[in-house]
């Protein structure tokens, strides 16, 4: 890769590499084909971006084969621990966000319950900052369990006053199984709720990146050459409290972001 490699890139989502997850790479066989492909096209360090799949298989090839690799943290899910941001992350809420504002315009003018499935895997922050960012009556997201009861008791008041305009952010991971299992659950208990589900899919996974995403992209991008240039190997580039941050490559491996005590309380005073 030269500088000119990556021009007029910037604005695009996806990859021009082509990478993606690859069964091969998980037999010795096709670790090796890759050395070889490395050390044909002179390749001299690799630069992931990625997250837990991909740090592993990382660590694994660097155990193997002598090549430096640095871990940058790319996902939608924003599940890596060591870093307050992930690649990708504020452009999937963001799309989120714009969806769910069009989605309650029929729910208002409808006056109707709307079930929203958002991903993120296991993890529930898209859930967490795209319900809250759209004023969600409820978030349901799977590192907090979902009082349902509840849920069925404020969506029977609403029935009985006729005002049903409600919007329930769920995370694909939730204690339900997604969306669709969380309306059903309320249509068993309330029969006569008019319920419609929207599932946001991979609409959250591609587009045009959002400045912030381009920002700290570029920002480990540069983090990540300048380890290299240094010979800081094996390490995962993040960014705590606005400092790069540095850790093990195998750190980064083992640990899972979790959700502050502080968004636990918001999202239970706001939206619960
Ligand atoms: O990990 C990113 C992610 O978009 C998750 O939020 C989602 O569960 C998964 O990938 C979707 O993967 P696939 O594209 O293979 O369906």
């Amino acid at each position: 890769m030269e500088s000119r490699s990556v021009a007029n890139i910037i604005q695009r989502g996806g990859t021009i590499l082509k990478t993606s997850r690859c069964k091969e790479f998980f037999t010795p066989a096709g670790r090796k084909k890759a050395y070889n492909n490395i050390k044909k096209h002179g390749i001299d360090g690799l630069v992931i971006i990625g997250g837990d799949g991909s740090f592993k298989g990382a660590q694994i090839f660097s155990n193997e084969y002598d090549i430096p690799c640095i871990g940058l943290p790319g996902t939608i899910d924003k599940d890596i621990a060591g870093t307050d941001f992930t690649i990708g992350f504020d452009t999937a809420v963001n799309t989120a966000v714009e969806a769910i504002d069009k989605i309650r315009d029929t729910a208002d003018a409808h006056d109707r319950l709307f079930v929203i499935e958002v991903m993120g895997r296991d993890a529930g922050y898209i859930a967490l900052h795209s319900g809250i960012a759209t004023g969600a009556e409820n978030i349901l997201i799977p590192e907090k369990k979902t009082d349902i009861e509840d849920i069925v008791v404020q969506l029977a008041e609403k029935e009985r006053r006729k005002k049903l305009m409600n919007i329930i952010v769920v995370a694909e991971g939730d204690e339900f199984g997604g969306g669709n299992e969380v309306a059903k659950v309320i249509k068993e208990r309330l029969p006569l709720l008019e319920v419609r589900v929207s599932i946001l899919g991979h609409i959250q996974r591609g587009g045009s990146p959002s400045c912030f995403d381009r920002l700290i992209a570029s920002r480990m991008g540069y983090s990540a050459v300048e380890c290299l240039i240094q010979g800081k190997y094996n390490v995962f580039v993040g960014i705590v409290n606005n400092r790069m941050h540095y850790m093990p490559l195998n750190e980064a491996v083992k640990k899972k972001q979790r959700i502050s005590d502080e968004w636990m309380k918001i999202v239970k005073i706001l939206a619960s």
